[in-house]
């Protein structure tokens, strides 16, 4: 058994974007545990662990998770760093990190802020239902507040969104009008109209992702 190596000979796709991708592990490598002191499971099988496999799996997946969770959160956010944009002058990454920014400059508190960081992580890879992405992903610490605003904020986009849409019943563009008096309707209109539409603009010079990385694990590291 040998400790696959992280060796990366040609991170650049034909594209011409980098990314950073290990070359596939060689059959009977294994990749190495976080902490050296650990142990494999000698199982290859779920089938076959016993509860004692379980116990062990269970101890280190917690110490894992508390030093891994936020930092491979933002990972996944940075794997679109270099990506290529549809049309909008800046890529999605860029645009979540403007979203943060603007945040941070009007005064708005750590749990805000990682919000609108991470609002769109989910907008490429799920793009129907990104909203909906992100508030599973932080649901377990933030504000019903959040949550809401996350899982509403592309409802809340359409009354922006001239000409997008093919059949633009009024029913439908103005949906959000349902929650008008909900508690939440204005934190989530005022983020959609100050945080997110405009937040396309290259011209808006954003904070680094390191700058907000302290906040990203805080706020994970709570408990609701
Ligand atoms: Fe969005
Ligand atoms: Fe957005």
């Amino acid at each position: 058994m040998s400790i696959k190596k992280n060796s990366n000979p040609d991170n650049t796709t034909t594209e011409g974007y980098k990314t950073d991708h290990s070359p596939q592990r060689k059959s009977g490598e294994r990749d190495p545990l976080l902490r050296p002191e650990w142990r494999y499971i000698e199982k290859f099988n779920m089938d076959d662990f016993r509860a004692e496999d379980w116990s062990l799996m269970n101890r280190q997946r917690s110490e894992y998770l508390r030093e891994q969770q936020s930092r491979q959160v933002l990972e996944l956010l940075k794997a679109s760093k270099d990506a290529p944009t549809f049309g909008y002058a800046i890529n999605n990454y860029e645009h979540c990190l403007q979203t943060a920014t603007l945040l941070h400059k009007d005064g708005y508190d750590e749990e805000d802020i990682v919000a609108g960081l991470l609002h769109d992580i989910g907008f490429i890879v799920c793009p129907e239902n990104h909203g909906q992405f992100v508030a599973d992903l932080l649901r377990p610490y933030i504000s019903e507040r959040n949550i809401w605003m996350l899982e509403h904020h592309e409802i809340f986009q359409r009354i922006h969104l001239h000409g997008y849409y093919e059949k633009a019943e009024p029913a439908f563009i103005n949906e959000r009008e349902r929650w008008r008096d909900h508690p939440y309707f204005e934190w989530t209109a005022e983020f959609v109209e100050k945080y997110d539409i405009i937040a396309i603009n290259p011209n808006i010079e954003c904070l680094s992702v390191d700058f907000f990385e302290p906040m990203v694990q805080r706020v994970f590291s709570r408990t609701r």
